[in-house]
């Protein structure tokens, strides 16, 4: 038994291969990539373990096939398996596939890391979370999602551009589920602390927040054939990295409402101190009367999705 962390990535996809990198060259702990295609995993692993030596990095690289014992007692699991929608596919065709794929890896984490924190990536998001937290029986501060912080990155990077300053400089609030729904809020988007809507216009916010809010299908439009990669894995290793060093770090995340907000009993991505115990603690802010309505809006899209499930 090393002292190291053990973070487990299910889905050895674009997402979960990438987050391995960002995990490893962090050095946030030894990393597991586990996937259904045989080969794909151990050959990932071994190609980034050779990378190792060059960019000096000593963490331990593990692929796996469908061995859910390589995972045993991960602190945390970042759950990326799923599949793509097909031609002929309805949306409710990949709810409900990427649903039984979310809970079969959910029950093999779950038997092998009952004490792990999961961070939920699989699409539709929200809907998955609701899965996971289900299926693995987890207290919910033990299942979280991530899409805000990759929606708030998003958005830090167009408004990084239009002001001409550094991304650090600027943060980003978005609130809701992910999709066309959520509610990127221009009023808590500051650049050194000056909020926004003092350095720019009203026009130039609006196209920030609609480019925000397509932000995955502008991405989708590109590749064509595949989603964003890069920087949803930062986004979810920037969670597991807030949680293994117990930073107390407050990030947007998809969480299990239970009246914040207004919300019961739905995830929903609203800000979320993260820590050693997982989600520490939800930050509820006061919202117009106009937000609170694009808020709502939102949930209920998440509501319909979870009716679907029956969950
Ligand atoms: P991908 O298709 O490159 O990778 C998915 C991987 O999951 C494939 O390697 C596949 O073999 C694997 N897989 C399928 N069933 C599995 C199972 N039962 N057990 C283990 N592995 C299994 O897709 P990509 O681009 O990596 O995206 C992964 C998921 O993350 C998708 O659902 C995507 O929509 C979602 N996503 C969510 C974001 C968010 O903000 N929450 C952002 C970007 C992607
Ligand atoms: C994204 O926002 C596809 O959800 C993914 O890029």
């Amino acid at each position: 038994m090393g002292i190291r962390n053990k973070i487990t990535v299910v889905g050895a996809g674009n997402v979960g291969a990438t987050a391995a990198h960002w995990l490893a060259s962090k050095e946030l702990g030894d990393v597991v990539l586990m996937d259904i295609m045989e080969g794909v995993p151990q050959g990932k692993a071994l190609d980034l373990a050779q990378a190792a030596p060059i960019e000096g990095f000593d963490v331990r690289l593990l692929g796996s096939t469908n061995n859910y014992e390589d995972t045993r007692n991960s602190d945390v699991v970042i759950i990326t398996a799923g599949i793509p929608r097909k031609p002929g596919m309805s949306r409710d065709d990949l709810l409900k596939t990427n649903a039984g794929i979310v809970s079969n890896v959910v029950d093999q984490v779950v038997k092998y890391s009952p004490d792990a924190i999961l961070i939920v990536v699989s699409n539709p998001l929200d809907a998955m979370c609701q899965v996971a937290l289900r299926r693995s029986g987890f207290p919910k501060h033990r299942v979280i999602g991530m899409a805000g912080v990759l929606d708030s990155a998003r958005m830090r990077c167009f408004l990084a551009e239009a002001l001409d300053v550094s991304v650090e400089n600027v943060t980003a609030f978005v609130l809701g589920g992910h999709g066309d729904t959520m509610v990127p809020l221009t009023r808590y988007s500051t650049c050194a602390g000056i909020p926004v809507t003092e350095l720019l216009s009203k026009d130039q916010l609006d196209a920030i927040v609609k480019r925000t809010a397509n932000g995955g299908a502008e991405i989708v439009g590109l590749l064509k054939t595949g989603s964003a990669y890069y920087a949803p894995s930062a986004a979810s290793v920037e969670m597991t990295e807030a949680i293994l060093k117990d930073k107390k770090k407050i990030l947007p995340c998809a969480a299990y409402l239970e009246g914040e907000y207004g919300i019961n009993g739905l995830y929903v991505g609203v800000p979320c101190k993260l820590g050693t115990r997982g989600l520490e603690q939800i930050i509820e802010i006061n919202l117009t009367a106009e937000e609170r309505i694009a808020l709502q809006k939102s949930a209920a899209s998440v509501q319909e999705l979870v009716n679907v499930l029956g969950l």
